[in-house]
């Protein structure tokens, strides 16, 4: 063969990859309301920034390809500008099924990524291990399971549900930083409707058992919901901006925006009456910059508010209480959520503010039963251990052991603000009183009047900001409209803060 003849025949054999499963398949893909992993591809990054990575690798015999690009798009391109490596599973080649190369195609985008300190992205659509592969594809799974292990930490990795992941495939996801999925197309299981009928005889959905909603909702498997492909792969670029590429990296700096608003609202929203609830996105809508705050999780624990802001162009991990609902009670999924947040901020150089209005944890058996104390004590552990700059501002209520694990000074935070309605003690006024005067109100006159009195004594008394701050707990107590300023000049102090913990393999998180 003449270099014509073979460039004919690479162009050809590029086109039949790139066709992935031919037009049928494709056009089923289409009417099921799925892009193919191409066209997700190119919606995903900066035009004509993709490099396409193994595009030949799979079976040789080229004459007679059975699974062009063998169910799996490799490569990477740019985000803003930024390098991203990126898996795409094509569901058009054996359902995305994988096997023995198309593992290895992952892998070696894994690979590269450790190697070069840049986020991956996967883009799951996949019927889970090749069935006709037997331990080869189990063994695949075993492979990018412990590449993605590995790799936790070091570089942000994100995994985009679009379509099902059944068995295994869930738990490369479950092991990366971030899981989006898409409104009625994604589905994420272990065991599906079927085996699920014939094993316990409980009748379930694909969607009801492992939707977008079932896992941004009730599980919290997932952290991101988005109403169709397009808006989702914008929201993973949005997710980007706020990260850096590597763990040895700091996360990009933009041009500071003013907030969005005016400081005087922060008078208006914590209520007189201790009592009434607030949304705390409201506080911190006023205090980023362009009022633009990336909420993760928004669904699931909704007593407990995280997600990524910029605050003078520096972007920050954001934690506060959410006194709208469970009335800012820590529980074991908020206690979950906010662990692993802070982890995954501690790891990625990103400074934690933290919005503290907490009672204390939501008492019950069911609390108890759930194991409570092992997930609440994830919090003191996460922020213990964190190293990044903490400055934590007490809006409100901070009573007890959640006192504590909402970045109190004693885990070392690195500064603590308390607006003048903070409320500071063991346990809240109507509680203390209870305990504490329980002989005299038994033995009053009039007991009603009795605890009334002496609540609103303990209140007075304790229930301020004024007798931490006497201790030093406190830097000081500040102006709610100063919050955003007070954070700026911190954050400018604590830059280059460096803070060694004892050499360790690794400690004993209580999961
Ligand atoms: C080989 C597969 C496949 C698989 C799908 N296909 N899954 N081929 N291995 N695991 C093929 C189908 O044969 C079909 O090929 C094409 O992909 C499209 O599949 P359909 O069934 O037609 O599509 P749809 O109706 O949309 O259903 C999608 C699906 C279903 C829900 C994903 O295919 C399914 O249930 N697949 C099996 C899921 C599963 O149980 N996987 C194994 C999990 S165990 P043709 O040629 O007809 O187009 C596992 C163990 C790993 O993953 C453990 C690691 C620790």
């Amino acid at each position: 063969m003449g270099m014509q003849e073979r460039l004919e025949q690479l162009k050809q054999l590029r086109e039949k990859i790139h066709a992935g499963g031919g037009p049928k398949r494709i056009e089923k893909q289409h009417e099921a309301g799925k892009r193919t992993a191409r066209e997700r591809i190119e919606m995903f990054f900066d035009p004509g920034t993709f490099v396409e990575i193994n595009t030949f690798a799979g079976d040789p015999d080229i004459s007679n390809l059975k699974n062009p690009g063998e169910g799996v798009v490799t490569g990477y391109g740019k985000v803003d500008g930024r390098k991203v490596y990126i898996f795409a599973q094509d569901f058009t080649v054996a359902g995305g099924s994988l096997g023995r190369v198309h593992a290895a195609k992952i892998c070696h985008i894994l690979d590269l990524a450790m190697k070069t300190g840049a986020p991956v992205v996967g883009l799951n659509d996949s019927g889970g291990a090749r069935i006709q592969e037997g331990v080869d594809a189990l063994n695949g799974y075993g492979e990018i399971f412990f590449r993605n292990t590995i790799a936790s930490g070091v570089i942000p990795q994100i995994s985009v549900i679009m379509g099902p992941c059944a068995g295994g495939a869930v738990y490369s996801p479950a092991l990366t930083d971030f899981i989006f999925m898409v409104q009625g197309t994604s589905q994420m299981f272990i065991t599906g409707p079927q085996v699920i009928k014939a094993v316990t005889g409980e009748e379930v959905t694909m969607e009801a058992l492992g939707g977008a909603a079932t896992h941004n909702q009730t599980s919290g498997v997932a952290h991101f919901m988005a109403p169709d492909e397009e808006s989702c792969l914008q929201m993973v670029r949005l997710l980007l901006s706020y990260l850096p590429s590597n763990n040895l990296e700091e996360p990009p700096l933009y041009a500071p925006q003013e907030p969005v608003g005016n400081p005087e609202e922060l008078l208006q929203i914590i209520p007189d009456n201790p009592n009434m609830s607030y949304d705390v996105r409201k506080i911190i809508n006023l205090i980023v910059d362009g009022g633009q705050f990336l909420e993760v999780q928004p669904l699931y624990a909704r007593n407990a508010v995280i997600g990524f802001a910029r605050i003078n162009g520096q972007a920050v991990g954001i934690v506060a209480n959410q006194p709208d609902y469970l009335a800012g009670c820590l529980d074991i999924n908020a206690s979950d959520k906010i662990s692993r947040f802070v982890r995954f901020c501690d790891c990625f150089n990103l400074p934690l503010i933290t919005f503290m209005d907490v009672p204390g944890f939501l008492p019950g058996t069911a609390q108890e039963y759930g194991g409570i104390i092992r997930h609440g004590a994830k919090m003191l552990y996460a922020y213990s251990e964190a190293t990044v700059p903490k400055i934590t501002i007490i809006l409100r209520k901070a009573y007890g052991g959640a006192y504590l694990a909402m970045c109190s000074s004693s885990l070392r935070a690195d500064a603590v603000f308390a607006w003048p309605t903070a409320e500071i003690a063991v346990m809240g006024p109507e509680g203390a009183v209870n305990i504490i005067y329980r002989k005299e109100i038994a033995e009053a006159e009039n007991p009603m009047e009795m605890r009334a009195r002496l609540t609103a004594e303990y209140r007075e008394k304790f229930a301020n900001p004024y007798v931490a701050s006497a201790r030093g707990y406190i830097e000081d107590v500040i102006d709610p409209r100063d919050t955003r300023s007070r954070i700026i000049v911190t954050l400018e102090s604590l830059a280059g803060k460096r803070e060694t913990r004892p050499r360790k393999k690794h400690g004993n998180m209580p999961v």
